[in-house]
């Protein structure tokens, strides 16, 4: 289990303090679409202000900018009335996010609370957020005298928001992150047992790492969503045109050779006419696009033995109402179930929030990516720079 540098660890009075936080959430028409993100980050911005620091600039990402028209689409400005009523206080917007025109802008600030744009708009100068520029890093870092990272969800990513200011500055773990860490540390390392591991989504590639990381750990892997159609084609099945990754064949195969006893796979599925079929009556127009109601059975009545489960990605296409009933009624078992469940983030969080099921579950990450990469066993940079071994 990791042990962070913490905020307890630390007196922040008269401190000027960076966060970064992982305000990249969901808009739509102008509107915030989830604010998750920017909710579970107030408790670390909070315990900062109530400790009294001189100033607290916040560094986020929104989306990705790659051209200069998508500045439009990614400001974090949006971020600010939502983030100024969950703190009850006025916070600052700087619109630069470096040199003298954003130092100008931080002098002339009066709030506590800053809230910078977005960090990736530096990606139109060679990348510099998103390749780790140094002189970026370092122009960040003399913000501030203490750097507290919250922002899980981007925590595998090695960029200069990130890992960068770490190099220059002492660092510190927000509450957001220590919370998740210790509850994904916890569920795999308790031994308690069966430990089912449900996994979906559309390609096995994205998934890779968390399965062999956790195929040892886990007594049953139970896979839906669309990559379950290509552990099926490599044991045979005719999957008619569903969607299949090619080049995981191999790896399907393998897994299958070795794990065989604890994989499950759908026994039926409901293809894009509507209909349900048997795995062995797929016509070759047919796409697969939920699991069928044997199967919501099977892995029902599989999961009702299990002690912790980690759920990583839907059971079918559930944004479409019509193939939707096989993630609702897996996702909702769990949740009124008294099984501890770990909800990974991205479309299984999303799926989750829909559903209503958010406050049943043990936890419900806030990363996507981030909870892949770190079930998969692969931490970013900054995790060094937050732990107490790096001392
Ligand atoms: C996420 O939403 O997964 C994180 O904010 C990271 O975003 P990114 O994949 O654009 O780096």
């Amino acid at each position: 289990m990791l042990n962070f540098k913490t905020l307890k660890d630390i007196d922040f009075s008269n401190k000027k303090v960076i966060i970064r936080v992982d305000f990249n959430v969901p808009i739509k028409d102008n509107k915030i679409m989830d604010d998750n993100r920017i909710v579970r980050s107030i408790k670390t911005i909070k315990y900062v202000l109530d400790n009294k620091a001189s100033s607290i600039v916040l560094l986020s990402h929104l989306g990705k900018v790659k051209e200069e028209k998508d500045k439009d689409s990614n400001s974090l400005k949006i971020v600010v009335p939502r983030l100024s009523e969950l703190l009850n206080i006025d916070v600052d917007f700087i619109s630069n996010t470096s040199g003298d025109k954003m130092l100008e802008e931080l002098s002339n600030s009066k709030n506590i609370v800053k809230l910078v744009e977005n960090t990736r708009f530096e990606d139109l100068d060679n990348k510099k957020e998103s390749n780790c520029d140094e002189g970026l890093a370092k122009f960040w870092a003399s913000l501030g005298d203490i750097f507290v990272f919250d922002g899980f969800g981007v925590s595998h990513r090695n960029h200069a928001s990130v890992s960068g200011i770490a190099k220059y500055i002492d660092t510190y773990a927000g509450f957001l992150v220590e919370e998740e860490i210790k509850k994904i540390d916890n569920i795999i390392e308790e031994d308690t047992h069966p430990f089912s591991i449900v996994i979906g989504g559309a390609k096995v590639k994205d998934k890779i790492g968390v399965i062999n990381n956790l195929i040892k750990k886990c007594d049953n892997l139970i896979i839906g969503g669309a990559m379950a159609f290509t552990f099926l084609k490599a044991k045979g099945y005719n999957v008619g045109a569903s969607l299949i990754d090619e080049e995981s064949i191999d790896f399907c195969n393998n897994l299958l050779d070795k794990y065989n006893d604890k994989i499950m796979l759908p026994i039926d599925i409901v293809t894009d006419k509507g209909i349900e079929c048997s795995i062995n009556d797929i016509k070759d127009d047919d796409i697969g696009y939920d699991i069928g109601s044997k199967t919501i059975e099977l892995f029902m009545s599989e999961l009702s033995h299990s002690k912790r489960v980690i759920l990583n990605g839907t059971m079918g296409k559930n944004e479409d109402v019509n193939y939707s009933k096989g993630t609702k009624s897996i996702f909702s078992y769990l949740a009124s179930s008294a099984i501890k469940v770990l909800v990974g983030g991205g479309d299984t969080a999303s799926a989750v929030k829909e559903y209503g099921l958010e406050d049943n579950f043990y936890h419900v990450s806030t990363g996507g990516g981030a909870t892949l990469e770190y079930l998969g066993g692969n931490l970013g940079d900054i995790f060094k720079f937050i732990s107490k071994s790096s001392d």
